[in-house]
C-alpha cells in the first residue's frame, strides 16, 4: 500500500466528529513500538467534538471545518495534510461523507472503522437495526473507503456476541471494546514491517 523505509512513520491524520474514543487509542497506539503511524492531525467537522480535547492534551494539530461549504472544506483538509505529507487517514466516527474526489485523491489510503459485520447495517443506527432483526451476532469492522458508504474492501472484522435482552447502550460498549482491539490491528495488517519497501 505505501513504501516505507527505515524507521520513517507513516504520517497520518484522523477524522472524527464526536467522543474521540478511537481517536484516543489511535494516539496510544501510535506511541507505542510496534505502531507504523505517527499523527499528525486531527480534523474534526464538530466544534465541539469531545475528542478535539485529546489532539490538546497529546499536543496534536487540529482543524475544525463546519464542511457547510464542503468542496471548500475538502480543498483546504488536501492541502494541510499536502504539508505535512500525510499519507493515511483513519476516519473514527466521522459523520461526513466525502466527496468522491477527495477519496481519488487519497485511494486505497483511507481507512474506516465501523459497527457492524459488514456489508450488513451499512449507515447510521447499526445497533438498533441489529437489535431489532434479532441478530445473534454483530461486530465491528475495519475497512478501506470508496466512493459508496461502507462499501470499501474489508481489511479486519470482530464478531461480538448479541445477547437476549441486549440494549442498544451495552452492545455499543462491547463493540467498542472490540473496536479499539480491531483498529489497531488493522493498521498493523496493512503495513507489517516498517524496515522492507511494501
Ligand atoms: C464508533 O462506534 C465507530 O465505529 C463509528 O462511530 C463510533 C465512534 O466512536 N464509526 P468514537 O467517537 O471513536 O468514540
Amino acid at each position: 500500500m505505501a513504501k516505507l523505509i527505515g524507521p520513517d512513520k507513516i504520517n497520518t491524520a484522523v477524522f472524527i466528529s464526536g467522543t474521540g474514543s478511537n481517536l484516543l487509542n489511535l494516539i496510544k497506539f501510535s506511541k507505542s513500538k510496534k505502531s507504523k503511524i505517527t499523527i499528525k492531525f486531527v480534523i474534526s467537522n464538530n466544534l465541539n467534538a469531545k475528542g478535539l480535547g485529546y489532539a490538546k492534551i497529546y499536543n496534536i494539530e487540529k482543524k475544525v471545518l463546519n464542511f457547510k461549504n464542503q468542496r471548500f472544506c475538502e480543498r483546504k483538509i488536501l492541502s494541510y495534510l499536502k504539508r505535512k505529507n500525510v499519507k493515511l487517514i483513519c476516519l473514527a466516527g466521522f459523520l461526513k461523507i466525502l466527496s468522491k474526489n477527495f477519496i481519488n485523491n487519497f485511494q486505497g489510503k483511507i481507512l474506516n472503522i465501523h459497527p457492524s459485520l459488514l456489508p450488513k447495517y451499512k449507515g447510521l443506527n447499526t445497533h438498533k437495526r441489529v437489535l431489532q432483526n434479532k441478530e445473534k451476532f454483530s461486530g465491528c469492522t475495519v475497512h478501506l473507503v470508496n466512493s459508496k458508504l461502507d462499501s470499501g474492501k474489508i481489511i479486519l472484522q470482530k464478531k461480538v456476541k448479541v445477547f437476549k435482552n441486549d440494549s442498544e447502550k451495552n452492545l455499543s460498549k462491547r463493540i467498542l471494546i472490540q473496536e479499539h482491539k480491531l483498529y489497531p490491528k488493522a493498521i498493523i495488517k496493512l503495513f507489517p514491517n516498517p524496515q522492507k519497501k511494501s
